[in-house]
């Protein structure tokens, strides 16, 4: 039989999102078995009028795939009055790596050592600094995108110039870091709601173990040494829902390296399939918000 409807205060659930991933599949499932009703507001078609306007929405998560449609979206949403998971301000920070270094620094959670350059040749100045081997990352990026590692000089150089030579002013801002000697893997951990659900290696043995470039996920057990960053680093970027990726340093000193505001679980389901059901955790995150 079908759980009784859950009234969610005066309105409904909205799901932002465009195309529909496995996912979000998984989620609208388990918002089904939990009897919670929401629309899918399809972001391809949705607008905002400027001032004021009533949503039918009282709360709603965040699934938007594009940086800048969630940001925009969270933003107009939050302007209307509903409570939107994650919040604008938290989708921002996330979705830029740089503002996601500096909140981390200012939390004191451990992270590579990281340089932003206002300009390519400002940037080679910083790696200097830093020294080599280093990585330069997009500013706002994921799925290991353009992660470049930079062996030394020569190869900094050659890569800034083509940073240089790319069109879009974002471009030409340079992220740099050190590149820290971890083991073949990285872990990736999930945090609802102050709770660390898990946690999952990312093994591949190239520098990139994202899943999106066949990085495999195996269980990996959660210690005290994994939940502290894991939850400072959500809490520093006020993430509700958040996608920890974490990596070990040579005296297995854990270091941060960025929060997913739209964390992408499958891998991380089907490793710990016994142990935890993620879209059903979301569900009881966004219940306990609404009862706020
Ligand atoms: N400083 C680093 N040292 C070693 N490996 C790194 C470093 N930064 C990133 N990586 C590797 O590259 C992957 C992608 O980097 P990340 O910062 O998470 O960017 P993205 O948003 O594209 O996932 C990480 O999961 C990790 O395996
Ligand atoms: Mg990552």
């Amino acid at each position: 039989m079908p759980a009784a409807p859950v009234r969610l205060g005066g309105g409904k659930l909205a799901v932002l999102a465009s195309r529909v991933g496995a996912d979000e599949k998984r989620l609208f499932d388990a918002l089904d078995r939990r009897g919670v009703p929401f629309d899918h507001v399809d972001t391809r078609r949705q607008w905002f009028p400027a001032g004021p306007h009533d949503l039918p929405w009282t709360l709603a998560l965040n699934r938007e795939i594009g940086q800048f449609r969630a940001a925009y979206g969270a933003r107009c949403l939050t302007a209307a009055g509903v409570d939107v998971v994650n919040s604008a301000e938290a989708t921002e920070v996330c979705g830029d790596k740089w503002r996601t270094t500096q909140a981390l620094e200012v939390a004191k959670v451990p992270t590579p050592r990281t340089a932003l350059g206002l300009t390519p040749q400002a940037a080679l100045d910083a790696l200097d600094s830093i020294g080599y081997p280093a990585l330069i990352k997009p500013l706002v990026g994921s799925w290991g995108r353009l992660v470049v590692q930079l062996t030394d000089r020569a190869c900094a150089e050659g890569v800034l110039e083509y940073l240089a030579a790319l069109p879009g002013p974002q471009s030409h801002l340079g992220y740099v870091q050190e590149l820290i000697d971890k083991p073949e893997r990285d872990i990736r951990v999930i945090v609802v709601g102050g709770e660390v659900l898990g946690a999952v290696y990312r093994t591949a043995e190239s520098l990139r173990t994202n899943v999106a470039l066949g990085g495999q996920t195996l269980p990996c057990e959660v210690t005290p040494d994994i939940t502290k960053p894991a939850l400072d680093a959500a809490a520093a970027v006020g993430a509700g829902i958040a996608g920890v990726d974490l990596i070990e340093d040579r005296d297995g000193r854990l270091l941060v390296l960025e929060v997913n505001h739209r964390v992408e679980f499958s891998g991380f389901q089907s490793a710990l399939a016994d142990r935890v059901d993620v879209a059903d955790r979301i569900v009881d995150h966004l219940l306990e918000r609404a009862r706020r």
